[in-house]
């Protein structure tokens, strides 16, 4: 099977060479298959949430390799790396953002429509998630009238989309109670029961990935205590 993510010793080091410089990431090295679920588990301030931004492309290591679907993103133009982010990589965070003027539906298809596909198919695909989700009564309504946990799985229905290789999760639900954390618990493995995505779902929740039985990384201040050793 082959890998979507893999990451070659990757460091990552802030404000490197200042007073304020901190050590990150220290040679963290790991893959995702495709068709896999991992927990990336670690305390507060750990480097999970850094782990997330580099795997999405949204940061550079500062050394290392980070590799999507076989593509080398040390060697790569910011443009070249925003279309592959696009293309490819969905992320869930813990606090969802919506655009407060448009509704639900709205704001799941809006990635879409931007990215320039066909409204009605879009609007089509967007209305069978709603009812694989048990959303379809709720999609008409704006952000302010739902519940936190009716937003999150809005959220990841609108990080599906586009059909991403690569689903980076973090910790989406930690701001819920466990009656609406099981619900998106729940969505997120409809989902994958259909999908060949890689997902990678931070959490600092030992007993919900022991609990699993999924794979589970363990980082500890910067560092992998499990990850796939060295390259
Ligand atoms: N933009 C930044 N500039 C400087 N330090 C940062 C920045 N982002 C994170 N850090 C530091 O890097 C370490 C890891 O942070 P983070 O990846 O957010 O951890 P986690 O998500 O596990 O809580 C922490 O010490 C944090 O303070
Ligand atoms: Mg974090």
């Amino acid at each position: 099977m082959s890998d979507i993510l893999v990451f070659e010793k990757a460091v990552k080091i802030y404000s490197a060479g200042t007073p304020l410089e901190v050590k990150a990431l220290s040679e963290v090295s790991f893959s995702l298959a495709e068709s896999s679920f991992t927990y990336l588990l670690g305390p507060s301030g750990s480097g999970k949430t850094t782990i997330l931004n580099l795997a999405g492309l949204l940061d550079s290591a500062s050394a290392g390799r980070i590799i999507i679907s076989g593509n080398d993103s040390s060697v790569m133009t910011e443009k070249e790396k925003a279309h592959l982010r696009n293309s490819s990589v969905g992320f869930v965070f813990q606090q969802p953002t919506f655009l407060p003027e448009f509704t639900a539906e709205e704001n799941v298809m809006m990635p879409s429509l931007i990215a320039g596909a066909d409204k009605k198919s879009v609007q089509e695909k967007a209305r069978r998630f709603f009812d694989t989700m048990g959303l379809a009564e709720r999609a008409a309504h704006y952000p302010s009238q739902l519940s936190g946990g009716e937003l999150q799985r809005f959220a990841i229905l609108r990080a599906l989309m586009n059909n991403p290789a690569l689903l980076l999760c973090d910790e989406p639900t930690g701001q819920l109670d466990d009656g609406n954390a099981a619900l998106v618990m729940e969505a997120m493995k409809l989902f994958l029961e259909q999908s060949a995505a890689a997902v990678l779902f931070v959490t600092h929740n030992r007993d919900l990935a022991a609990a699993s039985g999924r794979r589970v990384l363990h980082l500890r201040n910067g560092v992998l205590q499990n990850g796939d050793g060295s390259y």
